[in-house]
């Protein structure tokens, strides 16, 4: 809405000064019976058709960012900054772009013989201006037009109950006067610009609170001095300008005003949505079903008050459906980056698309669900999308997947395993990632923060490859024992000694035993001599990187006599010792079991 609107002498008298006015109202919300607010009213269309309807096509685009939301910003952007501003908007995709309201300020008005002057405007994009339905400010439009090829002149005046009786004072006929008289004087100006080719725009401002006949009435009012044709038609831009009633009255409005335009074909509909009620993305979705053909809206939302509907969230939300936006925000950080900077405005960590936060999954069942997708999505550029939790592919918008699972108390096994593996290569077995899970959610319960990925890298180096008390591995050799009867030189021991020292609390032991297997060798000698019973559950190894050099990792889970489990991981360039160094580890954590482990700052 604009904030240079004017009011008239007619305007009605209040009965109460707006000093007593503010004395007499309570503060906090009326209870019980609301007599303070009522509904919004229902609208008349038992044949609604566009419940039943769906959008396949990109509307016409119109950004009023330059406006709409230049104007609702505390600090208006520079002429600088709105030329950089106008060029993304170009970038991006934009064929319509209002440049401002060069008639109300100097600064428009400059910004406007900028792009003319230094030939910023590309063929193929039209500038849109906007006017009040004023005398002198219409002429001094036109004058902020010379030498432009094409343009799009918006003229708008107010037309709900509640603005013709508080803020005009006039009757319908009056305020029908008004805009009649605005377009005629643009249609008499319009041949002193021969060589522009001028389409024009009407908005009845307020029309979301607006009687519908009357909008109707207005609207054919302005057509019929224009004349508008099928090959050259007005776009009537219909606004929410304050957001009144849910997204389905707002559908019904567009439904019927669509129906019963006279001429239908020779207008364009445009939406125009504002977000006071949280619900402008919906409500022009809707109005979109409902047969408008053009949105007009600005990048991330900003605007008036709550804000004009967000296109990237609208255009993006079409690509998600199989819908091709005709918008391109392949490098959404880069849009961010640029509209933060002009406008001041920060875009909220959960705003859809955009914000920080939008592809991070905090819930362990949710990181558990997408990394499983992740590893089953086809990755084919051209494949059908199929991640749970994840409606857009990040990578399409520029975003990342590194950011996609961050880990804090909620956090499950899944996520914990996903950045192990992401970012250090290290695949724990299944049963692990359950361990280790709680592992860090206790860390993450006591931190009372998000961990990062260094952070449960530590803690896992400290759970599982720091054991090293109170035994140690020092040495360890194993001889294998054949079957004098085989004839096969490849075939495996039959038995293999391994001799080990082992420090025990520092203290050195040397120790011996035959197995079937180093490991099962190393088991029965420490058995034999250290500990107490425990036997091996399960093994795992793999390597940690390329190359005859690469470090493997062996993980072991051993049970103790009281059932208990435990795995032990280990590192070492030779496989049989991080397996050996893997049951020690094992040991060491049944031993120390309960001992808590600690994350630095990270
Ligand atoms: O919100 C509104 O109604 C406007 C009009 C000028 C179109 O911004
Ligand atoms: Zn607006």
């Amino acid at each position: 809405m604009i904030a240079t609107q004017s009011t008239t002498k007619g305007a009605s008298q209040a009965p109460y000064s707006a000093k007593q006015a503010l004395a007499l109202r309570q503060a906090g919300m009326q209870r019980g019976s609301i007599t303070k607010y009522q509904p919004f009213s229902q609208i008349e269309l038992p044949d609604r058709q566009w419940p039943s309807r769906a959008v396949t096509a990109a509307p016409i685009w119109c950004s009023v960012d330059l406006r709409d939301g230049n104007q609702a910003l505390a600090i208006p952007m520079s002429v600088g900054e709105k030329i950089e501003f106008f060029k993304l908007l170009v970038d991006l995709g934009f064929k319509e772009i209002e440049v401002g309201f060069p008639a109300a300020s100097q600064i428009e008005f400059d910004f406007m013989r900028r792009l003319v002057e230094e030939d910023l405007i590309p063929n193929d994009v039209t500038v849109q201006v906007l006017v009040q339905a004023r005398e002198a400010l219409i002429e001094r439009t036109f004058e902020a037009l010379h030498g432009i090829p094409r343009a799009i002149v918006h003229l708008y005046n107010s037309t709900s109950p509640l603005q013709r009786r508080v803020v005009f004072g006039m009757s319908r006929p009056e305020i029908i006067d008004i805009a009649v008289r605005g377009m005629a004087l643009i249609k008499a100006l319009a041949p002193s610009l021969p060589d522009t080719h001028i389409r024009v725009e009407y908005s009845p401002e307020s029309f979301s609170a607006t009687e519908l006949d009357f909008s109707l009435e207005i609207c054919e009012a302005v057509m019929e001095v224009w004349e508008p044709t099928a090959a050259d038609p007005i776009i009537l831009n219909l606004p929410a300008t304050v957001e009144v009633a849910t997204p389905n009255v707002h559908a019904d409005q567009i439904e019927w005003f669509c129906r019963h335009l006279r001429h239908r074909d020779r207008a364009i509909i445009s939406l125009h949505t504002h977000n006071d009620r949280g619900a402008g993305v919906a409500a022009t979705e809707l109005g979109l079903l409902a047969g408008a053909q053009r949105v007009e809206g600005t990048l991330f939302g900003n605007g008036e008050r709550t804000g004009n509907v967000d296109i990237v969230t609208l255009a993006l939300n079409l690509y998600t459906q199989g819908v091709d936006p005709e918008l391109d925000f392949s490098d959404i950080n880069a849009v961010r980056a640029i509209y933060e900077r002009c406008t001041r405005m920060d875009v909220h960590p959960r705003h859809p698309y955009a914000g920080d936060l939008v592809f991070t999954a905090f819930s362990g069942s949710h990181q558990d669900a997408i990394n499983k997708g992740m590893a089953a999505q086809d990755p084919m550029p051209s494949a059908l999308w199929q991640v749970p939790y994840l409606p857009i592919d990040p990578k399409d918008i520029g975003r990342s997947y590194e950011a996609i699972i961050r880990i804090n108390a909620q956090s499950g096994k899944g996520g914990v395993a996903y950045v192990l593996e992401s970012e250090y290569g290290i695949q724990m077995p299944k049963t692990m990632q359950v361990e280790f899970g709680k592992v860090i959610n206790d860390i993450a319960d006591q931190y009372g923060a998000e961990l990062t990925p260094a952070q449960i890298h530590q803690a896992f180096q400290q759970t599982y490859l720091e054991q090293q008390t109170p035994f140690r591995l020092e040495a360890f050799r194993t001889l294998m024992h054949h079957d004098q009867s085989s004839q096969d030189a490849d075939a495996s021991p039959s038995a293999v000694t391994c001799v080990a020292r082992v420090l025990v609390d520092g203290a050195p032991h040397e120790i011996s035993a035959v197995g079937n297997g180093p490991i099962n060798a190393f088991v029965n000698a420490m058995k034999e001599e250290l500990v107490a019973d425990f036997n091996i559950l399960s093994y795992a190894e793999h390597s940690l990187g390329e190359g005859s050099r690469a470090e493997a990792i062996a993980y072991i889970q051993i049970r103790t006599p009281s059932g208990e489990t435990f795995f032990g991981a280990a590192t070492d360039t030779n496989i049989e010792r991080a397996s050996i160094k893997a049951v020690v580890g094992a040991l060491n954590r049944a031993i120390h079991a309960h001992q808590g482990v600690r994350v630095t700052e990270g």
